[in-house]
């Protein structure tokens, strides 16, 4: 569900009590808060008020107001570091993970809201899961092939380091949700699959144990909620927390669909 624009309530201050060792900033930070389960309410700014402290990420920041604060706060974290992806949330108005996030790099005024395009689960918390599945089933993206039946015994085909290191590279995607969240085009086609759909079918692409051909994956792809949806705008490129070179993919991917179609 997305969040709809309403004039913002009234801003909510709570201050954390002093913290024991010698910090000096006092960071404010407003979150953009809304349960969906309870429409009664408007969604609104809050601005919670804590002490920096050394070595802090936006992570520690939410669970300490959450631990003194708040307890009704909701955000996602599994991992803390850079993994999971669930942490993903707009950083004054930029995707990026809450867990790699410093506060001593941020203003001593900043804030947080949900990334847009996903279902709203409550205040930072989306569901990226169900967009990520639905995206995955669309492209199948898993490797095809074309077997009779499955021999345990056989041993697993070869394949070249310098290949593996390429699908792997492709495979660092941690389904974050930030390229969607910050992709023009994601925004206005609900079934836009995003960079991180053109990153995987790049990455079945490389993969010879797919038996996939380009016009297999043309279907798949070779339409305005595929490759040729993306505006070029490089938002998903510059705010990828895994530095994936997702630009370059599109543009590959485009000219060769592209070569397809005029096949
Ligand atoms: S908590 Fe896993 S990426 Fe941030």
């Amino acid at each position: 569900m997305r969040i709809p624009i309403h004039p913002v309530a009234p801003a909510l201050v709570q201050t954390a009590p002093a913290a024991a060792d010698t910090a000096t900033r006092l960071l404010k930070i407003r979150i953009l808060r809304f349960d969906p389960r309870q429409p009664e309410t408007l969604p609104h700014w809050q601005t919670y008020e804590l002490l920096d402290a050394a070595g802090m990420t936006l992570f520690i920041a939410l669970s300490e107001i959450r631990e003194k604060l708040d307890p009704s706060l909701q955000f996602d974290f599994v991992c803390r570091a850079g993994i999971c992806g669930s942490c993903a949330m707009l950083i004054n108005g930029r995707p990026g993970l809450a867990c790699r996030t410093l506060t001593k790099n941020l203003d001593l005024e900043f804030t947080l809201a949900p990334l847009p395009v996903f279902e709203l689960i409550g205040d930072l918390s989306v569901d990226t899961g169900k967009w990520m599945r639905g995206m995955s089933e669309r492209l199948q993206t898993w490797v095809h092939q074309q077997e009779e039946a499955v021999d345990l015994r056989r041993l697993e085909a070869r394949m070249e380091p310098e290949l593996a290191e390429k699908i792997y590279e492709l495979d660092r995607c941690i389904e974050c949700g930030c390229c969607v969240a910050a992709c023009g085009t994601a925004r206005m086609r609900e079934d836009f699959v995003g960079a991180v759909g053109l990153n995987k079918i790049a990455r079945f692409r490389l993969d010879p144990r797919d038996t996939r051909d380009d016009d297999d994956f043309y279907e798949l792809i070779g339409d305005d909620d595929g490759v040729f949806g993306c505006m070029s705008l490089l938002g998903c490129h510059d705010v990828c927390p895994k530095q994936l070179p997702l630009s370059t993919q599109i543009a590959f991917l485009r000219r060769k669909m592209v070569a397809m179609a005029f096949k």
